[in-house]
């Protein structure tokens, strides 16, 4: 069967994985006041048949927070709620779920975090809007972080890793892609930097590798995973040469046991072919996601991951509409439509109401 590649169990050491398929990351703001409750528990816990369950972006301080009603990780509250989650996942299985840790940098927003100016590897404001409780805003201009401030960024960092494995989380996941804050350091148009985290390759990747470094010692390696989407020119974000800065980010990371490195295809946009890059450069185990720009193909994917080009599958908008994805796929039955209206905010409409492939049979039945 030509999806069977999806089905083939995993195994990495001590990672042991039952089928190829993850949750993309999907921002969702459902976490009322940042903390997530029991319907973002149950959420996630109706697509526990996943490999991974990469959580959606969740900042790890006040200052990070770029959309309304997004998860936080530090606080004690928003850990209770994040526990909440870990629980239902752990207790629906067999899905590992992974927290992604978000900074926004220059686009988070003073209307989220209590009117502080954001921070960004320097004072570049993004083009464009974001939209808040109160219709859409323009982009604020950031402040460019001190040197010495660094140490105080990449703590935030560690601290919400030490409370997602805390809360139960397997992992955590760095979000290094699509222009949100350790994007905004690798990418020439938003790091202006002279202080050794910027000018050149090794500068603008060094944030970056120091933020992994210090997660992965705090939480340990085969827990720390990373997303990037070389040359993804979203948030106003620009790379002129993503080839030459990810080959010198991977080969830092190829330093690390780390759980994934998880690249979104932004080949188009990158001009060359990003995944087959992270394939050769970095050893361990490699997820996939589609990107924005790509038709689903899930038969291309198995195909792929047959030829070892790579191990997972991250599906967003095809999970978020189809609890029971893997299910799904494997007995060839069709797809629930994403409805994007209830993508961002909202209830249980668009978000835990989409039926089971069984509950389908059921009702017509
Ligand atoms: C509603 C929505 C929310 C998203 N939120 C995030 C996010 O929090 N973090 C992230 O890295 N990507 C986010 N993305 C991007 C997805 O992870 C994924 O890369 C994109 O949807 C393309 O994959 P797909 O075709 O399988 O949906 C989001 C996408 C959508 C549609």
């Amino acid at each position: 069967m030509a999806l069977d590649p999806l089905f083939a169990p995993y195994e990495r050491g001590d990672l042991v994985l039952p089928n190829r398929l993850a949750l993309a990351p999907l921002t969702r703001n459902r976490a009322k006041g940042t903390v997530p409750a029991e319907l973002n528990a149950e959420y996630y816990a109706q697509r526990a048949s996943a490999a991974f369950l990469i959580a959606e972006g969740t900042q790890p301080s006040a200052i990070s927070q770029a959309y309304l009603d997004t998860p936080g990780l530090h606080s004690d509250e928003q850990q209770a709620g994040w526990a909440k989650v870990a629980q239902a996942v752990a207790a629906a299985g067999p899905a590992k779920l992974v927290i992604q840790l978000m900074h926004g940098g220059r686009v988070a927003h003073p209307v989220f975090n209590g009117d502080q100016q954001p921070v960004a590897p320097s004072a570049v404001t993004a083009e464009g809007t974001v939209v808040t409780g109160d219709g859409s805003v323009p982009f604020v201009e950031p402040r460019a972080i001190e040197t010495d401030e660094l140490e105080a960024v990449k703590g935030e960092y560690v601290h919400a890793a030490q409370r997602a494995l805390a809360a139960g989380a397997y992992g955590v996941e760095l979000h290094a892609a699509n222009g949100y804050l350790l994007h905004q350091f690798l990418a020439e148009k938003t790091n202006h930097r002279t202080d050794g985290y910027g000018s050149d390759v090794a500068g603008r990747i060094r944030f970056v590798v120091e933020v992994v470094e210090a997660v992965a010692a705090a939480i340990g390696e085969r827990r720390t995973a990373i997303r990037v989407s070389p040359g993804h020119a979203v948030n106003d974000v620009e790379e002129a040469d993503p080839q030459t800065t990810y080959a010198a980010l991977y080969e830092e990371l190829a330093r690390f046991d780390l759980l994934y490195l998880h690249v979104l295809d932004s080949s188009p946009h990158a001009g060359y072919d990003v995944l087959d890059q992270a394939r050769e450069l970095y050893p361990g185990t490699l997820i996939a996601n589609p990107g924005f720009s790509q038709e689903f193909d899930f038969e291309g994917a198995a195909e792929r991951i047959a030829d070892g080009r790579f191990d997972l599958l991250a599906s967003g908008r095809p999970f978020l509409a189809n609890p029971d994805l893997p299910h799904r796929l494997r007995e060839g039955a069709p797809l629930n439509e994403a409805d994007g209206s209830t993508f961002y905010g909202g209830d249980a409409q668009g978000y835990t109401d989409y039926p089971t492939l069984d509950e389908l049979q059921t009702t017509t039945n």
